[in-house]
């Protein structure tokens, strides 16, 4: 029995489904995977074999992983104590240096996961504004916390009208009555999301959204709706939140916002900006965040809140980001990848295709056009999805898959053009042989 296998039937003796986080488990292959080590754009598991990630820690890992200025800096971080739960000057640092590069950031604060600033900084709205609603779009994902955990992972037979979507709850355990707080959208449907300001407008806080929707790929917002959203947010008085826990310096240092030239009056960023340490941010519109205690009187707080090695991990990162030729080289990548997937897929007669921007990707198995909600992308064929996964694993290329709708991939700035070659090779090699003996041409 391999290792890996054998470390998952260990693990499962005492972590609860073996894993530290449920969607660590990897449904393509039946297991959460068990690394040894990791270093630039590879890993290697337990037994030793060799991958080259396409995963990279969730969207955490933007530099590569082991990079020496992430590392140096939370070297001298830790050589200092690293005391945390006080301020040291890296804070005002890191929070200058975010206002200076994401449009809609006057005033910060730190949080830890991406979970806690999106739930910030809804309390956070609904404080300014006196009002409880929130609009969300359908699919789109922003955490765990019961604020938020609805239409998300809908299957496909639940989804209900697409003017009243189902709120479907993404767990059990949340408390009754919750889902009324939150009206459901479809993404890129400009005429429901102005049936729902005329209907709850008056009741609304904030409307909530991925500018970019990773969650289920990559799917862009088209122009007319990014422009309804933000006329009909400012007619209401009611705040835009930019969810940019993913799409944060994926595609360019300021973020989604950025790219789409669309600021929001607050938004979240997570996973990138602690170049794979555990940080998030919330901020945005100075009289908004004016509100925070000590200040004004809307709490937010924590032990852990900046941890100086996080920080200063941050520092570092945001820095790499910010080198003349990092988005050039991001956008070679990307170019080069997304295009060779697609190649291989037409030379292996496969129905796939892919979308995609900046440093991470969605591959749409069995779709008859582009995605451009969540209502397209649950009809692609999990099965052929699986299976892809299951044999780019099995000849040392790591996909993950998370369960639910079209998932998210992506690549890291280590990445070389060499490395892009030896995936499309190693894919190509899994296409000709695993894959194949799995799926039926008919069902490709
Ligand atoms: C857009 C978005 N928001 C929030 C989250 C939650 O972040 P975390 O897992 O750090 O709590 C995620 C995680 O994937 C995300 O993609």
């Amino acid at each position: 029995m391999s290792r890996v296998v054998e470390q998952y039937q260990r693990a499962c003796q005492s972590l609860a489904g073996g894993v530290a986080s449920s969607t660590r488990l990897n449904k393509a292959v039946g297991h959460a995977m068990y690394f040894d080590r990791a270093d630039g754009c590879r890993l290697w598991d337990l037994d030793g074999k060799e991958y080259i990630d396409l995963c990279c820690s969730h969207g955490a890992t933007l530099l590569g992983h082991g990079d020496p200025r992430i590392r140096r800096a939370v070297e001298r971080a830790l050589d200092r104590g690293a005391a945390c739960s006080y301020e040291n000057e890296q804070h005002a640092e890191l929070a200058a240096l975010l206002c200076e590069v994401i449009p809609c950031l006057e005033r910060v604060r730190f949080t830890g996961s991406g979970t806690e600033a999106t739930m910030h900084c809804i309390r956070l709205a609904r404080a300014f504004t006196g009002r409880s609603k929130l609009i969300k779009f359908e699919g789109n994902f922003h955490g765990y916390h019961d604020q938020v955990m609805f239409a998300i992972g809908t299957p496909a037979d639940q989804l209900g009208p697409d003017e009243t979507p189902n709120p479907f709850p993404g767990s059990t355990g949340i408390a009754p009555g919750l889902q009324e707080q939150v009206i459901i959208v479809p993404y890129n449907r400009v005429d429901l999301l102005e049936r729902a300001f005329r209907d709850h407008g008056e009741q609304l806080a904030a409307v909530i959204g991925e500018p970019i929707y990773y969650n289920a790929g990559c799917i862009l917002p088209t122009r007319e709706f990014l422009t309804a959203l933000r006329e009909l947010t400012w007619r209401h008085n009611v705040l835009l939140i930019f969810d940019e826990v993913l799409s944060a310096f994926r595609m360019g240092i300021g973020g989604a916002q950025e790219h789409l030239g669309v600021t929001p009056d607050l938004c979240t960023l997570g996973k990138a900006v602690g170049g794979g340490y555990p940080l998030s941010v919330f901020g945005g519109r100075k009289d908004i965040m004016d509100r925070l205690m000590p200040i004004g009187d809307c709490q937010h707080s924590g032990t852990y809140n900046g941890h100086p090695v996080v920080v200063a991990a941050a520092l570092a990162a945001i820095r790499a980001y910010r080198e003349p030729d990092f988005y050039i080289h991001v956008h070679a990548i990307a170019h080069m990848l997304f295009d060779g997937l697609t190649h291989l897929f037409g030379k292996h007669a496969l129905s796939a295709h892919v979308q995609g921007l900046g440093a991470r990707f969605g591959i749409y198995f069995g779709l008859k056009g582009a995605a451009h909600n969540y209502r397209d992308a649950v009809q692609h064929q999990r099965a052929s999805m699986l299976a892809f996964i299951k044999a780019a694993i099995e000849h040392g290329v790591y996909f993950h898959d998370y369960g639910g709708a079209a998932c998210h991939h992506g690549f890291c700035a280590a990445m070389t053009t060499a490395d892009v070659q030896e995936v499309l090779h190693r894919l190509d090699t899994a296409l000709a042989s695993s894959f194949c003996e799995r799926v039926a041409p008919g069902e490709r």
